[in-house]
């Protein structure tokens, strides 16, 4: 059983595509004919020339629209497919999951023809996010444990462009950062199902900051505090896209 097959199960929930993302996403990937999506989980941000999703958790599988491109059960760090098998692959907000990075690299770039585009998020910005730096001091140590540098991903592809991601404030794609002005989210367990970084923090450890945040809620700190955020439509909470060409 796979990390997602315990924990993905109402993925679809809270994890909705969200359209300006997209629109980032699909750019990123240009005017290829065909991709592959590698951690493609329930097929966000597929484009209409998605050819192959490489997901390993039956659970994530099960939950991709009808219609969608096959998917293939396999890890990143072993594609049962020929090489140059697509003109671009894809990896979104996967690579932190993976048991060998290195392989996984490798693998993308074998089966991938011309361009690979992931998105990921900048630790060096992300631990600075409210949520962790704030409440949740367990899961920003987990993040640190999980992420995976910036420089790492872009030496491991000889080279790529970094481009920001600012979130938008109403994003409805429910992962780690999305809900930066709507905080109220954070108490909603559903919320946290959808959100890998809290999923794999056990409730216990997570009470006694969710138990804070929502006092802070109550009485106006949060909002007092965080005045600068609720006027702001997006923010740079991290997140990047890199676009590499080969
Ligand atoms: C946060 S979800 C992202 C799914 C999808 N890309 C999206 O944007 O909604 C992370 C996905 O990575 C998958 N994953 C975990 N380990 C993997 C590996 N070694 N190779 C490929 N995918 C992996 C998980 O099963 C899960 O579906």
């Amino acid at each position: 059983m796979t990390r997602y097959d315990r924990i993905g199960a109402t993925y679809n929930h809270t994890r909705r595509p969200d359209h300006r993302i997209a629109v980032k996403i699909h750019e990123a990937l240009g005017q290829v004919g065909t991709v592959i999506n590698v951690g493609a989980g329930a097929g966000s941000y597929e484009p209409p020339q998605t050819v192959l999703a490489v997901e390993p958790s039956a659970v994530m599988i099960a939950q991709r629209p009808a219609g969608s491109a096959r998917a293939l059960q396999a890890s990143a760090e072993s594609i049962p497919i020929a090489d140059e098998s697509a003109d671009a692959a894809m990896a979104i907000l996967t690579v932190h999951h993976w048991a060998n990075l290195e392989a996984g690299i490798g693998e993308v770039l074998r089966v991938a023809r011309k361009r690979v585009v992931i998105f990921t998020w900048d630790q060096a910005i992300f631990r600075r996010f409210w949520l962790l730096d704030e409440y949740l001091p367990e899961v920003a140590a987990f993040t640190e444990t999980q992420t995976v540098p910036i420089d790492r991903l872009i030496a491991l592809l000889t080279d790529a462009r970094v481009e920001t991601v600012p979130i938008p404030h109403d994003c409805t794609d429910g992962f780690g950062a999305a809900f930066w002005r709507r905080p109220e989210a954070y108490l909603d367990p559903k919320v946290r199902a959808g959100i890998s970084m809290l999923a794999q923090t056990g409730e216990e450890v997570l009470r006694p900051g969710l138990t804070r945040l929502s006092s802070d809620l109550s009485c106006g700190r949060w909002h007092e505090r965080h005045a600068d955020l609720l006027d702001c439509e997006t923010l740079d909470v991290g997140y990047r896209l890199l676009v590499a060409d080969l």
